[in-house]
């Protein structure tokens, strides 16, 4: 159905400012969602979703259990997304070390399955508008409904999917839509979380729109001009044919348009075609490394006159080369490739990264010199390809897993159509280490028929593939830029010299072990010292590996494994290591030393650090391993103020001495060209004396969705900080903020990263019944009345029609441990019969509650409960259908137990925690307070506004 219409650009020299008067709204989906456990296989705890006789694959809108408007949500708990639930779950020997042992996956059925549902209300006159949910990424394999329609399916946990729904909605009343999302299974062999771990919105557009990601704009420099080509799809679903105009202008970062044009088209009825324009800019401000400037492109759509919809795409105008002698260039000049692999993982939230945190992780990485972040090993989060292209990085992004079947082209396609815009892609790569075809003839015709495909979609930038050994064959014998993982493979020059067509870099490299502000193995503990070394399994250290990359013109250069620790491979151990050591970064992003060597020669920042700290008690007298990171010519030691001696640096190199260690201070001098250009030093500090907290940002948005990243430091009487005290640290937060996590980069530690109210739901069970005038009252609601010989209850769905009931006496109950006898109670009620009075244990509930609405809560005194069971009784007289094939609620509801979270803490770990602070919504003063036993208390005011 794909018309290609090309369209003649006109040039206009005076450029009318756009005005935003488009019907299309896209508004942040993530706040009010409900959440619970569902199961993979037990029905009866999956809601008994999709058991009716008729259900949501037999009947549109046959969604029962879960799926259903109806359905009662009310125990479920509130939360807001990103979520990942995995980030929650304690840890367990048994469970999986890629995932870093959390007690979710297979194994784990009780909490492998997760609901979200969240209620939302579609006003009346948004009917005739088309309405769109959606997800930037779930963890994984997400079943959708609306209003019990089924939507679809995404297996992928990786992917960005939308629905359109608008046939589905109530206008002018509520909604629901429902998600299951099942994490039983691994896709990767990394932490991957698991839930709605990326943003939802909500989209609303004219029937003709601009379909998502439905723009291509790629840009030619001439000159002193930027020719662009702008190729916008435009989507028709009305039931009639549709005559439009379309305007495409360019937008600059100040708001001016600097270009447009306009044209004709139309469309048939549920077409879809794609619209071709060409837009000069004079004097195109250039996207680059250090001033990452973007453009937009705005389509107009515009019906006798009127603007229907109005579609943004941000891009950049650049040049991008891959060489095969030379390497990388970004608008003709030379750029080494100065990368980092990254997961999607942060302490305290795991996958389930806010933007604010994405673009402060990216910050840290720019910090240290990084140019490059590659997307290892999936489609990244939306939110982080925006901030590479704000802040200015690379990205090399990547497809999940190798195939050449429609379904696994799909995943590459949808990828690529996604991310093609975003001026930081400079290189597809579309697998990694896949040790099954990689060095095998199959691998090459893979790997070839991929790239072939992927050109279809993107021809402006090359295609990668990462391989590890195999160099010789397979993969690496038909890919446009060969990806090295890990020089302990081969050698490099003998790949370049066999195939000197080839573009290459290094893809990996790195996967080094270190525990920061660790100094001296400790194999009980399972920390490893922080200084940089070959592995014993023969990866590289940083240095050694980044000097064979440097010293190569045709090596783009390389990325490391990795930038941040993240959960999982625990590398060289396991259980009780849950984390891995391969980060420049701690979880956290807290530095660990190799950050200085990677600073010293990748930025242009002058460096001056020194390892290890200078607090050694014990060990006086006994030698030390001093090194220091730095970028002077030369650097001179000095303990206690006596010269250690002064050394020469060798490019891409450090120093080292061999101290004696004896406490106080140890002095740093850094020359360059015989001149003291830098000092500095560690001091053996007194013990910590109190608690100090600082944030990255001390004003952040009041939008639910900012958040400011809070260093936990522990200071001596001096006010230094102590680098190796380990205490706990509590905390407590009064304003309109809230604490979404809390790490230390301890690879071992199993403290919680969360404290979240616990919400159990406890079933109402055991229904009995009897005519009222059989019995009497008094006996009846007594907790030990015995009715086992009662009938059965509350099975069918209302009387038949016609009936005319008697009054009757149902009884239940329900379990409750002591822990819960702590919580707020509450009884989420739903009517089962007309005129009804509620007693629980002898006491009554409720007196003449109607049936018109099937809902109430009613919060229980503790005093009437306790532990055991607890009878309940419901007198009434039960619900009649009007008609035969009416179903009546037979579901009393159930108790819901809220149980407070405990306070939030953690120790720090070698002087250092983490605080995730996210605003509530509301303007106003954030306090948090940091509180340790015999410290100081810190304060930290955080101030959320517009
Ligand atoms: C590589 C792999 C990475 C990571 C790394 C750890 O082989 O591509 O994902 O597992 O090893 O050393």
């Amino acid at each position: 159905m794909n018309r290609l219409k090309l369209i003649l650009a006109t040039f206009l020299m005076t450029l009318p400012a756009l005005a935003d008067s488009s019907p299309r709204s896209h508004e942040i989906f993530n706040f009010d969602w409900k959440f619970a456990y569902g199961h993979p296989s037990d029905a009866a705890r999956d809601f008994n979703t999709g058991t009716g006789y008729f259900t949501y694959l037999a009947k549109a809108g046959y969604g029962d259990g879960a799926t259903a408007l109806a359905f009662d949500d009310r125990t479920w708990r509130d939360i807001d997304v990103p979520h990942d639930w995995a980030a929650e779950m304690p840890f367990d020997a048994k469970a999986s070390h890629s995932h870093g042992y959390k007690t979710v996956g297979h194994g784990y059925p009780d909490t492998s399955v997760g609901w979200y549902r969240k209620h939302f209300f579609i006003p009346a006159d948004d009917d005739g508008k088309r309405i769109f949910i959606e997800f930037d990424g779930v963890y994984r394999d997400a079943q959708v409904w609306v209003n019990g329609f089924y939507c679809g399916h995404e297996k992928s946990g990786y992917q960005s999917f939308s629905f359109d729904v608008s046939e589905f909605l109530n206008y002018g009343s509520d909604n629901v839509v429902a998600v299951r999302v099942d994490a039983t299974m691994e896709e990767g062999w990394f932490y991957e979380g698991a839930g709605i771990y990326r943003n939802v919105w909500l989209t609303k557009t004219a029937p003709l729109y601009v379909p998502q990601y439905g723009t291509y704009v790629t840009s030619e420099l001439d000159a002193q001009k930027a020719i662009v080509s702008a190729r916008v799809k435009v989507t028709n679903k009305r039931l009639t044919a549709s005559g439009f105009n379309i305007r495409n202008s360019i937008v600059d970062r100040t708001g001016n348009v600097v270009a447009t044009n306009e044209a004709d088209g139309d469309l048939h009825s549920m077409e879809t075609s794609e619209f071709v324009c060409r837009l000069t800019v004079q004097n195109p401000v250039l996207w680059n490394l250090d001033h990452p400037n973007l453009y937009k492109l705005v389509t107009e759509i515009l019906e006798d006159g009127k603007v229907v919809d109005v579609y943004k795409t941000t891009f950049g105008i650049r040049t991008i080369k891959w060489t095969p002698d030379k390497g990388f260039f970004l608008n003709g000049e030379h750029v080494k490739i100065k990368g980092t692999n990254n997961h999607q993982n942060h302490a305290g939230v795991g996958s389930a990264i806010p933007d604010a945190l994405y673009q402060w992780r990216l910050r840290q990485l720019k910090e240290m010199g990084n140019n490059t972040y590659r997307t290892s090993h999936y489609p990244p989060s939306p939110a982080l390809l925006d901030a590479c292209d704000s802040i200015g990085m690379l990205v090399l992004d990547e497809n999940r897993l190798m195939g050449t079947t429609d379904e696994l082209l799909l995943q590459l396609k949808r990828l690529m159509e996604r991310d093609r815009n975003h001026p930081s892609v400079v290189l597809w790569s579309i697998g990694n280490e896949e040790w099954m075809i990689e060095g095998n003839d199959r691998g090459a015709r893979i790997a070839a028929f991929m790239q072939a495909f992927a050109k279809t979609i993107d021809s402006t930038r090359a295609i990668n593939a990462a391989v590890s050994g195999n160099w010789n064959n397979g993969i690496s014998t038909v890919i446009d830029v060969m990806g090295f993982n890990y020089l302990r493979h081969g050698s490099t020059d003998a790949i370049h010299e066999k195939n000197p067509w080839q573009a290459s870099l290094g893809t990996e490299e790195g996967s080094t072990n270190t525990t920061r502000g660790i100094y001296f193995d400790d194999e009980e503990k399972q920390y490893l010292a922080a200084y940089d070394r070959d592995t014993p399994s023969g990866f590289f250290s940083i240095e050694h590996g980044w000097k064979h990359y440097a010293a190569r013109d045709y090596l783009a250069g390389m990325c490391i494994w990795t930038g941040f620790d993240y959960r999982g491979e625990s590398t060289p151990y396991t259980y009780p290591s849950v984390s891995t050591y391969f980060g420049m970064m701690d979880l956290c992003g807290f530095p660990k030393d190799n950050v200085y060597y990677l600073k010293s020669w990748w930025s242009k920042q002058d460096v001056l650090h020194i390892l290890p700290h200078w607090n050694w008690p014990g060990k006086e007298g006994q030698l030390i391993d001093v090194w220091v990171y730095s970028n002077m010519d030369e650097v001179e030691l000095f303990l206690n103020n006596k010269s250690l001696g002064r050394q020469k640096m060798a490019v891409n190199s450090h120093l080292s001495w061999q101290v004696k260690y004896k406490p106080g201070t140890l002095k740093a001098v850094g020359f360059k060209a015989g001149k003291k250009v830098l000092e500095s030093k560690v001091e053996t500090t007194g013990n910590p004396a109190s608690v100090a907290l600082s944030s990255d940002r001390n004003r952040i948005k009041a939008d639910r969705r900012d958040l400011s990243v809070v260093t936990v430091s522990l200071k001596d009487k001096k006010g230094r900080d102590v680098p190796d005290a380990n205490l706990p640290v509590s905390f407590s937060i009064a304003g309109p903020g809230k604490i979404i996590g809390v790490g230390n980069g301890d690879p071992a530690s199993h403290e919680p990263d969360q404290f979240i109210d616990s919400i159990v739901t406890v079933p109402l069970i055991n229904w009995v019944q009897k005519p009222l005038d059989e019995v009497s009252i008094n006996d009846v609601i007594q907790p030990g009345f015995d009715a086992k010989l009662w009938e059965p209850a509350l099975r069918d769905h209302g009387l038949d029609p016609g009936s005319k009931p008697v009054k009757m006496v149902f009884r239940g109950g329900f379990s409750l441990s002591s822990p819960l006898l702590s919580g707020k109670i509450e009884w989420m009620f739903r009517s089962v019969a007309t005129n009804q009075s509620l007693y629980i244990n002898g006491h009554e509930v409720a007196k003449a509650v109607r049936d018109d609405s099937d809902r109430y809560l009613f919060l229980l005194d503790q005093s009437m409960l306790h532990e055991g069971f607890n009878s309940v009784v419901i007198i009434g007289r039960p619900l009649v259908k009007t008609n035969p094939w009416d179903e009546m609620n037979n579901s009393p509801g159930s108790i819901k137990v809220s149980i407070d979270a405990k306070q939030w803490r953690r120790n720090t770990f070698n002087g250092l925690a983490q605080v995730l602070v996210q605003s509530t919504g509301e303007p106003g003063e954030i306090v948090l307070t940091a509180t340790s036993p015999e410290l100081d208390d810190a304060h930290l005011v955080i101030e959320a506004g517009k």
